[in-house]
């Protein structure tokens, strides 16, 4: 787990901003689940997978309830759903924290943030399109480019059930050319084997029998239109029979989103899926569900290494120095603030020169110079600490008009 600091964190909630307006845009609001959660709700995510089994930090609180830190916001968004029981269609978005205990590396924390979004009650797979797409157009905002969407369907319920057994046996008869971990996994969550990264697993998966033959024609049909919708709004998309998530609510479209500057044991920016069962499971009515999720962190790194999406600069606007008793300042900050612009100054006084060096180090444009000789005539100094070091002196009680007009000149100079 990590702190964040600046500019980092102006950078993340920039992030943030560009999902929320295209979720918005697209008819979602916005949800914040809790952070803690009965145990139960995220054990609906598969006891055999890797996140409930070994990584959730759980634990029994005060009144002797199991409950777990969110590893993800899917589950504590459809317990909201069949808690408050909105009308349907009901399509949410959020940005938050989950909690894994993984084996840390690039790109892979214990704490870790995610945009998402969910619908709940849509069967329609021009859904599918329509929620693939606001993950997909996200990503294009952030300016990223070398990253490709993976796209699976798993059949509904009951082919997933036969191909699981069909996956089962296939490794059973191949139990000796497997790993020892594929084999501990095979008997576990055999579908999970599928997208194994080990090499000698890669050639007994290479051959295993293809979700295409067990797909219903339902779920064919399903599957065919979410490709043609992709299709027809220009996203490209890889078809990947062996792509299995990692978590077990998933039926009918999965998919992911790789970004292949990342490091391939971590390149995973996002993904998702249908979740038809889920509310079900967690008591509600049979519902459809749809969503996904993309990794701040790891947009954040991709983003890095193409160079796109930098931290948006957060120096002040205007830097007061006053060489006299400080009352001006605290004063002048003040009314700049309220006047909307970004003002900072230096507390416990200091020599001019010294005063200079923290205005140069704040990035400021402008710095607002008091002395005792501009004090007494009722005026400050302006001076440029960018450009050509530009000087005036203006009234005490223009400075505020002064400053707006030269800001604002400055910012149609550098978007020209
Ligand atoms: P997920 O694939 O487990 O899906 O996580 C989504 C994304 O979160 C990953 O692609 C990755 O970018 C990021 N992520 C996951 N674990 C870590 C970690 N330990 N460190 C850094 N980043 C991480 C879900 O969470 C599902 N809830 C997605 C979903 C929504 N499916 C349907 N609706």
């Amino acid at each position: 787990m990590h702190d964040l600091f600046e500019p980092e964190t102006t950078r993340r909630r920039a992030l943030v901003r560009v999902f929320a307006e295209r979720a918005e845009r697209a008819g979602y609001g916005e949800v914040r689940p809790p952070v803690l959660e009965e145990l139960g709700v995220f054990l609906r995510m598969g006891e055999a997978t890797d996140v409930v089994s070994k990584e959730m930090y759980e634990f029994e609180d005060k009144d002797g309830r199991r409950v777990a830190l969110r590893p993800e916001l899917t589950a504590g968004v459809v317990r909201a759903f069949v808690q408050h029981h909105p009308p349907t269609p009901w399509k949410v978005w959020y940005a938050g924290t989950s909690f894994r205990r993984e084996r840390p590396a690039a790109g892979r924390y214990r704490a870790f943030d995610q945009i998402g979004a969910e619908v709940l009650g849509v069967d329609d797979p021009d859904l599918d399109v329509e929620v693939i797409s606001l993950a997909w157009s996200t990503i294009a905002a952030l300016g990223l480019s070398d990253v490709r969407l993976i796209i699976n369907s798993l059949g509904d319920q009951v082919d997933r059930q036969r191909y699981s057994e069909s996956v089962a046996a296939y490794l059973a008869d191949h139990r000796d050319e497997l790993s020892e971990a594929a084999r501990a996994t095979a008997e576990r969550n055999p579908l999970r084997v599928l997208d194994t990264k080990r090499p000698e697993d890669r050639a007994v998966v290479a051959s295993a029998p293809s979700i295409a033959e067990f797909r219903s024609e339902a779920s064919a049909a399903h599957f065919e239109r979410v490709l043609a919708g992709l299709s027809s709004l220009g996203i490209p998309f890889g078809v990947e029979e062996r792509l299995v998530r990692g978590l077990d609510y998933y039926r009918r479209t999965t998919f992911e989103i790789v970004a292949d500057s990342l490091d391939a044991a971590q390149n995973a920016v996002g993904g998702g899926g249908r979740y038809d069962g889920l509310a079900e499971d967690l008591g509600g009515p049979p519902t459809d569900g749809i969503g996904f999720a993309l990794g701040i962190d790891r947009l954040l790194l991709a983003c890095d290494a193409e160079a796109v999406f930098p931290a948006p600069p957060t120096s002040v606007d205007v830097y007061v120095v006053d060489t006299t008793d400080g009352a001006a300042a605290r004063n002048l900050v003040h009314q700049l603030r309220e006047a909307g612009l970004a003002a900072d100054r230096r507390y416990g006084g200091g020599s001019l020169k010294s005063q200079m060096k923290s205005a140069d180090r704040s990035g400021a444009r402008w710095a607002v110079l008091i002395g005792s000789d501009e004090l007494s005539a009722g005026e400050v100094t302006l001076r440029n600490l960018r450009a050509d070091g530009e000087q005036l002196r203006v009234a005490s009680s223009d400075v505020r008009a002064a400053l707006l007009e030269r800001l604002h000149t400055d910012r149609e100079d550098t978007t020209a």
